[in-house]
């Protein structure tokens, strides 16, 4: 004899299999297995019965309940099924697609690139730090008295607290060797910011790699075969490399960097691209000063330093007229990097 609840499964289970969409079968589900559904009444039920009968019809309940559940999530997962190739069989794979816009690599960013890549094959690490920094990381270290005239608020950007936006990249020199004792080679690649009118040649945010490596017997000859070698990397081997003296407070002697080569436009003309020197020992002695050692002992360690101007080097390698176009997003330029 069919027991009762063998009849409710075989009802759900054609209810089930009739049920047209979703929303039919949650009524079939509610129906059956819900609070008060007939299925669940059993529940309630099987305490009336005999210590016999319970554990049968208890048996009995739990496989209709499992079989119809199994069933109406199969019946759910057919309808999603249907929809899902209905809503698939609506797209029209012959339409052209939305190309995607693949970008290009600023050339600021390539010119980064690759000066660090040269600068890497030499043996430089790479150094950072802050853009937002002390009088003391930009000036006194680097022995620039305070009657400077890069100390005036006509050329720096100060901060209401008193910090100042770097208006150079040295700073990462002084911070690269309070950090570690010599021998040091570090590039730092970074931005600067001085109060300049912007102009084809003037931004107040400008971009430089610095460079210092520190050891024993480091002379101008290091110096100059570092940069020369790097130039020509850069710009050609038949790139001329000019060393000028000038004065920088941080470093004795002081050279300023020119470059000439046919490759480039403007030809003929030498271009400055960096300012550069022997580490000044008044440098070294504020660096043991805060570490309170004598790591860089000006005796027994000397070192030379550099100072790249990015955005020039990029305007002579890619013959950019003016250096507003850096910062002003214009595809029209930027494509012309891809
Ligand atoms: N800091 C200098 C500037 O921004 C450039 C410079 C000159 C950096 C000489 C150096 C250096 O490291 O040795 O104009």
């Amino acid at each position: 004899m069919t027991h009762p609840l063998e009849q409710l499964r075989d009802d759900a289970l054609d209810e089930i299999e009739s049920a047209l969409d979703e929303q039919a079968l949650e009524a079939v589900r509610v129906k059956y297995l819900g609070k008060s559904g007939s299925v669940s009444g059993w529940g309630e039920r099987i305490k009336t019965l005999s210590k016999d009968e319970k554990p049968v019809v208890g048996k009995l309940l739990n496989q209709v309940r499992t079989v119809v559940t199994a069933a109406i999530e199969a019946r759910v997962a057919s309808f999603r099924e249907q929809e899902e190739s209905a809503a698939l069989a609506r797209i029209d794979i012959s339409l052209p697609g939305t190309p995607h816009e693949i970008g290009t690599l600023h050339p600021l960013t390539q010119m980064w690139e690759r000066s660090i890549e040269i600068f890497r094959r030499m043996g430089f690490a790479l150094a950072d730090g802050p853009d937002i920094e002390d009088e003391w990381h930009c000036f006194d270290a680097l022995n620039t008295p305070p009657e400077h005239p890069a100390r005036n608020e006509q050329d720096t950007f100060y901060l209401p607290d008193g910090r100042l936006l770097r208006t150079h990249t040295s700073t990462v020199q002084i911070r690269t060797m309070q950090a570690a004792p010599p021998p040091i080679r570090v590039i730092a690649p970074g931005a600067a910011y001085r109060r300049d009118e912007l102009d084809a040649t003037h931004s107040p945010q400008f971009h430089q790699i610095e460079g210092l490596y520190v050891d024993e017997n480091v002379s101008v000859a290091d110096l100059k075969g570092a940069l020369e070698f790097f130039m020509r990397e850069l710009f050609g081997s038949a790139t001329q490399v000019q060393f000028r003296p000038h004065f920088f407070p941080f470093t004795e002697p002081s050279l300023e960097v020119y470059v000439k080569s046919k490759a480039l436009k403007g030809g003929e003309r030498w271009i400055e691209v960096a300012g550069s020197g022997v580490v000044h020992p008044a440098v070294f002695e504020q660096v043991n000063n805060v570490r309170g050692d004598k790591a860089y002992d000006p005796e027994k360690w000397s070192g030379y330093a550099f100072g790249l101007g990015m955005d020039r080097l990029a305007m002579i390698l890619f013959d950019i007229p003016d250096i507003r176009l850096f910062a002003q997003n214009d595809l029209r330029f930027l494509r012309q990097f891809a």
